[in-house]
């Protein structure tokens, strides 16, 4: 088992940290927050993430995790350094390398000779190069090893990884690093640095451009009158195509989706080469907010001044308490801009937030509400009473840009309603065909 510093304790450090501890190695992480490093020794942990908790706790009561303040404490004897910084998108859309830079800086002269540091965020194509010439010592090897979690499901997302993607130009630091991950049941890829710095950018700026093509599937359908959820059960059954990240939604969001397209479009600006394709998607993400905005607008009577929104959902997917350029959060931005004033719930979102009311019960946030908004795909809210939801609205009306409740069953109890892509009102005697054709595609 070997010795390893994680330099950063955020979504990727954090859970780097927890499940290399989890799988026996001995770990020191490294933060510049006070409070923070001190609240992670005593197992509090900052952020909603499944089972993570528990892993911090069990690495720390096994004493083979253990968090420090400052990067160069955490790297002294360690084999493994992981760089688990942000890379905050900058003001022209590239990733600011700037904490990269600075860590890198920080821990060269106290580093092991032999050691491996490991860039895990996701940084442009280069980083390995100008990490290595930052540290400026022949004796110490510096490899890409992104990494694929997704929040929610990150802990999971680590102990069963798709694949494991290790690039450097020095082969054998890269099967040190794939040593590892020895006792995980996941293929190793091994490639050269730029190749496994844009395989992370490419697949993320696929699973975007997945989500914005179903988008467009679902606007086209509202206008043609066919229902997305039955365009998508027929494609998915084509095995190129596949279910899953075809659910239809109001645009997606995150920490890393909306700074990694951009910045692919960026780096592929800088290096000659117009990602039109790309650019697109980032455009079609915007619009996708705008056409839910007026989706409300519209559902609202045509104006939205004055119009008082319920809205379900901040976060920018379920599963987590993240607001990061949450789709929900740019949605109500649009919303109050043009007059609305909009109360909230999300389970795992607390307030207070700026101009939102945000309120801990579902029903209070549709108390005298002209139209309920469903924004982010918890799935608590298709339990939720719509009866209830009836009775305390002003009017009962519902735009779900997540598509969670049955539109058969909401017409039914009186409600107007609007998906996305679904055909607005159907005929409860189609109720029996709505079910079985309404399963959850595509979710996992
Ligand atoms: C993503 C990648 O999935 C992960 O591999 C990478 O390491 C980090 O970026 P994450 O940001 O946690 O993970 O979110 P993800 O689950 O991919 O969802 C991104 C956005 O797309 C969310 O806003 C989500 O609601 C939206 N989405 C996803 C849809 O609207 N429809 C879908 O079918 C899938």
């Amino acid at each position: 088992m070997s010795k390893i510093a994680v330099v950063g304790t955020g979504y990727v450090g954090l859970t780097t940290g927890a499940y290399l501890a989890h799988l026996g190695h001995e770990v020191v992480c490294a933060d510049v927050i006070p409070a923070k490093v001190e609240r992670l020794n005593l197992g509090q942990i900052p952020i909603v993430e499944a089972g993570l908790q528990e892993m911090v706790q069990e690495g720390l009561g096994e004493g083979r995790l253990s968090f420090v303040l400052g990067a160069a404490h955490a790297v002294v004897g360690a084999e493994f350094v992981f760089l688990c910084l942000p890379t905050p998108q900058g003001e022209d859309g590239s990733a600011d390398l700037s904490y990269v830079q600075e860590a890198a800086t920080e821990i060269a002269p106290y580093l092991e000779s032999g050691a491996i540091v490991i860039n895990k965020s996701t940084v442009p194509v280069g980083s390995v190069e100008m990490v290595a010439d930052i540290i400026g010592r022949a004796d110490i090897a510096v490899v890409s090893n992104p990494e694929f979690l997704r929040e929610g499901t990150a802990v999971h997302d680590c102990l069963h990884p798709d694949r494991i993607v290790i690039g450097a130009a020095d082969r054998v630091a890269a099967q040190r690093v794939a040593g590892l991950y020895a006792t995980l049941k996941a293929p190793i890829l091994i490639t050269d640095a730029a190749s496994a710095e844009t395989i992370k950018y490419a697949s993320n700026a696929f699973l975007a451009t997945k989500v914005s093509f179903v988008n467009a599937v679902a606007n086209l359908c509202e206008a043609v009158g066919a229902d997305v959820g039955q365009v998508v059960e027929g494609m998915a059954l084509d095995p190129r195509i596949g279910g899953l990240f075809l659910n239809p939604g109001p645009g997606w969001g995150g920490s890393c989706f909306p700074k990694d397209t951009r910045a692919l479009v960026r780096i592929a600006e800088d290096a000659g080469y117009d990602f039109m394709l790309l650019r697109g998607v980032v455009a079609a993400n915007t619009a996708q907010q705008d056409a839910v905005t007026h989706k409300i607008e519209r559902m609202a009577g045509g104006s939205l001044s004055g119009v008082n929104v319920g809205v379900w959902g901040l976060a920018f997917k379920a599963g987590t308490d993240d607001l990061r350029d949450s789709p929900a959060i740019a949605i109500i931005d649009r919303l109050r801009a043009r007059g609305a004033s909009v109360r909230a719930f999300d389970p795992a979102v607390a307030g207070p937030l700026d101009g939102i009311d945000v309120v801990s019960d579902p029903y209070a946030a549709c108390d005298g509400a002209d139209v309920l908004v469903v924004l982010t795909e918890w799935p608590l809210f298709a339990e939720l009473d719509l009866v209830k939801v009836r009775e305390v609205m002003a009017s009962p009306r519902i735009v779900d840009a997540r598509n969670l409740f049955n539109p058969a069953y909401a017409s039914m109890l009186g409600f107007a309603y609007e998906g996305i892509g679904r055909r607005g009102w159907i005929d409860p005697s189609e109720l029996d065909m709505l079910e079985l054709s309404d399963t959850h595609y595509g979710r996992e």
